[in-house]
């Protein structure tokens, strides 16, 4: 029955995961000692679930749906309206396999290769600066990659301002007042730059090659038949280049990695000598499983049902705990630790390693991108170690996990970069 949840008394929940951030939930689990609590969000009961059992829960699509769990002030600002993280059933496997078809491995390594192509050429550039924030030159050399693998035109004189725009949308999503603002503000001008695309591209005055996203999400059909609304398919075209230029966080957080781990750093480039590329791929893992990025993930109960003794009722939000899933103690033996080894003897649940979502990708939420992300990492991260040396002046690393999305505070600056020949 329903009282033995354990119940979070503290707080109001939303408030709680506001101050506290990336911990909330996985806190209240170790309090509770139990992989399931109560709690309130945005003035209604909530259940919040952790661990790989509660992903697997989670990700049983019959129990639970998106439609109406997620926040409006969320689709204003990071999501958009309409797109395919609030769809259910049909309607979702019809478009989430839309995304998936631009993830073929040829399209794959086409972007692994352009985000190398713009690393070498950024780091021209660094070689006559004094010094350089990873951070901000990370999501220009995404966005840039991110356009021309998308069909998307950008002139070099708009990298910043896209850049900034699409950095913002993700900036905004555990935030109010000013931070919130900017994140809808450059959606409303991402949106109508976008659309305006769309709608050059269906009215035949620019050619987007057949195999880009900006091809695909204009002519893409409904279940129906029909296209998608300008408005919509603008949100899909942003939820492929908005995305794309996130992995820049990631990016960052490998360069701390490097810089705090010079075991880790050493093993990965003895292995990338002899042009071995597992350690590489571990280390992507580790980067993904052990910094902050997604806190949690809510759905809302399709119909009454009862797990574990506990029942949920229809309309319950239920609230995933992703970063505490990633810092399970039975599911990660050290979980504080970085330690990219791990993952040699990873059995590739679907879920417990689910810093981009869990299940499957094509039936439920998962990651659209969580290959890309892994390969562009990796191209990355092999750029940072191989490509480049450079100096880590004293600045302050911290990682702040009350503040949603995380990031160090000085974004990574670097110094005396060198190209290696
Ligand atoms: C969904 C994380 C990169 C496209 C998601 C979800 C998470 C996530 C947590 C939601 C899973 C769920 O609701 O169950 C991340 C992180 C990324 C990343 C941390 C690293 C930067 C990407 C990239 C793309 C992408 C590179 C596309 C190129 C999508 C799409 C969805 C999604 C389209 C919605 C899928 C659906 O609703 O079915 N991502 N993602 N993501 N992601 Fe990513």
């Amino acid at each position: 029955n329903d009282n033995s949840i354990p119940r979070d008394h503290t707080l109001e929940g939303g408030i709680g995961l506001l101050s506290e951030g990336y911990e909330f939930a996985m806190k209240r689990r170790q309090e509770f000692q139990s992989n399931i609590f109560q709690t309130r969000m945005l003035g209604q009961k909530a259940i919040c679930i952790g661990g790989k059992e509660g992903a697997e829960l989670f990700y049983n699509e019959e129990l639970f749906q998106r439609g109406g769990a997620i926040p409006k002030r969320i689709q204003k600002s990071l999501f958009g309206e309409k797109g395919v993280q609030t769809l259910d059933g049909q309607a979702h496997m019809h478009r989430k396999k839309l995304f998936m078809s631009l993830m073929s491995p040829e399209r794959l390594n086409e972007i692994a290769g352009l985000v190398q192509q713009q690393w070498e050429a950024a780091a021209l550039k660094w070689q006559s600066t004094d010094q350089l924030v990873l951070f901000d030159e990370a999501q220009q050399v995404m966005c840039r990659a991110a356009c021309q693998w998308a069909g998307v035109p950008l002139q070099e004189s708009d990298v910043k301002q896209v850049a900034d725009d699409l950095g913002d949308m993700v900036e905004s999503f555990g935030a109010v007042g000013m931070r919130h603002r900017r994140g809808r503000q450059a959606r409303r001008r991402t949106e109508q730059w976008i659309g305006h695309l769309i709608e050059q591209i269906r009215e035949g005055k620019l050619e987007a090659p057949e195999q880009t996203a900006a091809h695909a999400m204009s002519w893409h059909r409904d279940t129906e038949g029909n296209l998608l609304d300008t408005q919509t398919a603008a949100v899909e075209l942003i939820n492929i280049i908005r995305p794309i230029v996130a992995i820049g966080r990631y990016v960052v957080f490998s360069a701390v990695a490097l810089h705090h781990y010079p075991d880790a750093r050493h093993k990965l480039v003895q292995s990338l000598q002899t042009d071995d590329h597992t350690y590489s791929q571990w280390f992507v893992q580790e980067v993904r499983r052990f910094y902050p990025f997604t806190p949690i993930l809510g759905a809302q109960v399709r119909k009454d049902f009862t797990w574990n003794d506990y029942s949920f009722e229809e309309g319950t939000m239920v609230l995933l705990d992703v970063y505490g899933t990633t810092h399970d103690e039975d599911l990660w033996q050290q979980p504080d630790t970085f330690r990219p080894e791990r993952f040699e003897h990873w059995s590739g649940s679907p879920f417990d390693l689910i810093p981009q979502g869990g299940g499957d990708h094509y039936r439920n939420h998962r990651c659209a991108g969580e290959w890309l992300t892994i390969d562009v990492m990796r191209v990355s991260l092999e750029f940072l170690t191989t490509r480049i040396t450079y100096d880590v002046p004293e600045q302050d690393l911290t990682i702040d996990l009350s503040r949603m999305p995380a990031i160090p505070e000085s974004r990574f600056i670097m110094s005396h970069v060198q190209v290696q020949p």
